[in-house]
């Protein structure tokens, strides 16, 4: 993907020497004023006031006690495949679980458990290859096991939720637990997960034949490859798919993108970003863009889409700050 030239806006002077002042004291790895573009798939937004990388679950804790307590916003980035970092930045911390020792993957029997900052693509393939099935429906995701975790991350052909047995996370003030997968809450592209960060997953597959399963991630990635603009920048769907009301002049069971294509908006353009022509459920941005001009492409398609058809779209992407 083509790195663009956009000004990144500074974080705040004084967020940043706070967050600065803080991460040298715990000795954690950091990066002040980090544009946080350059970590997003959508490659537009401002700045972080630090992208902190904690080397060790006690360092991740300590880093959470303190930000509480000083009441400093924490951010937990994942691979920023579903983020739109606002034009002005986040005043405040962003963590990422990127330290080999978040990226840990452990068989046992027909179990994996996995650390959250493994990539999620990866762990697609290493769980065909070792002949485990449960995962070919998320070819061609891109996210962290994390992230995925967190958003119930699926599509058409199923979500990670159908194989997850337990979760771990880490509560605001760094206590570690683990939530059954009732607990987790999932449902439709959400969970009800409250804590701040996924530590690790243990996913539950059954047998396979490795063939096979490396044969349906392809099929899956071919139809992807077939329908979406997999080789734009996009935060993939921009919406959930809704729930259509009964009075609505809406097809019955329309996809999100499939309501915003009969409203005529693909290929509808503002500055640097565009509905894709491709797949309208598709915000994709080029060289120039803004956060500004994303927001401004989807509070369009909402607009004309609860206009035409009665039905109000809800976003897939996660905004920071909200
Ligand atoms: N359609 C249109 N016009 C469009 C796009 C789609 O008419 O511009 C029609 C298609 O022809 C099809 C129907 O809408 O009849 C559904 O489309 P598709 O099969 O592409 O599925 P989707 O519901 O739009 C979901 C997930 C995707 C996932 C695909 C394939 C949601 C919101 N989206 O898309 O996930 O890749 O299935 O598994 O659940 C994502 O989560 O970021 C994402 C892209």
């Amino acid at each position: 993907m083509p790195a663009m030239d956009v000004a990144t806006p500074p974080a705040s002077k004084d967020a940043a020497a706070q967050a600065a002042t803080l991460l040298r004291e715990l000795g954690i790895p950091h990066q002040i004023n980090f544009p946080l573009a350059s970590a997003t798939w959508y490659k537009v937004g401002g700045a972080a006031a630090a992208l902190a990388t904690p080397t060790s679950i006690e360092q991740l804790a300590a880093l959470l006690q303190h930000t509480s307590r000083q009441a400093i916003p924490t951010f937990i980035l994942g691979s920023g495949a579903n983020l739109l970092v606002r034009d002005e930045g986040v005043p405040g911390i962003v963590i990422q679980l990127s330290d080999p020792c978040f990226k840990t993957l452990t068989q046992k029997g027909d179990s994996l458990v996995v650390g959250a900052g493994y990539d999620l693509a990866k762990l697609v393939l290493d769980a065909a290859k070792l002949g485990l099935a449960g995962l070919e429906c998320l070819a061609g995701i891109p996210a962290s096991v994390g992230g995925a975790v967190r958003m119930n991350a699926g599509g058409a052909f199923g979500d990670i939720s159908q194989s997850v047995h337990r979760v771990r996370v880490m509560s605001i003030k760094g206590f570690v637990h683990n939530l059954t997968a009732v607990e987790a809450g999932f449902s439709y592209r959400r969970t009800r997960i409250v804590e701040p960060v996924v530590l690790e997953v243990e996913l539950r597959l059954t047998p396979g034949d490795p063939e096979a399963l490396r044969e349906r991630v392809k099929e899956i990635m071919a139809y992807k490859k077939r329908t979406q603009p997999m080789a734009e920048n996009s935060a993939g769907c921009a919406f959930k798919n809704p729930v259509i009301p009964q009075d609505s002049s809406a097809p019955a069971n329309a996809s999100a993108g499939r309501l915003i294509d009969l409203a005529g908006l693909k290929g509808f353009r503002i500055g640097g970003a565009e509905v894709s022509p491709v797949h309208a459920n598709f915000v994709t941005t080029q060289q120039g863009a803004t956060a500004s001009d994303v927001l401004a492409v989807m509070q369009h398609a909402e607009q004309i889409v609860l206009e035409k058809f009665g039905v109000r779209l809800e976003r897939e992407v996660v905004v920071w700050p909200a």
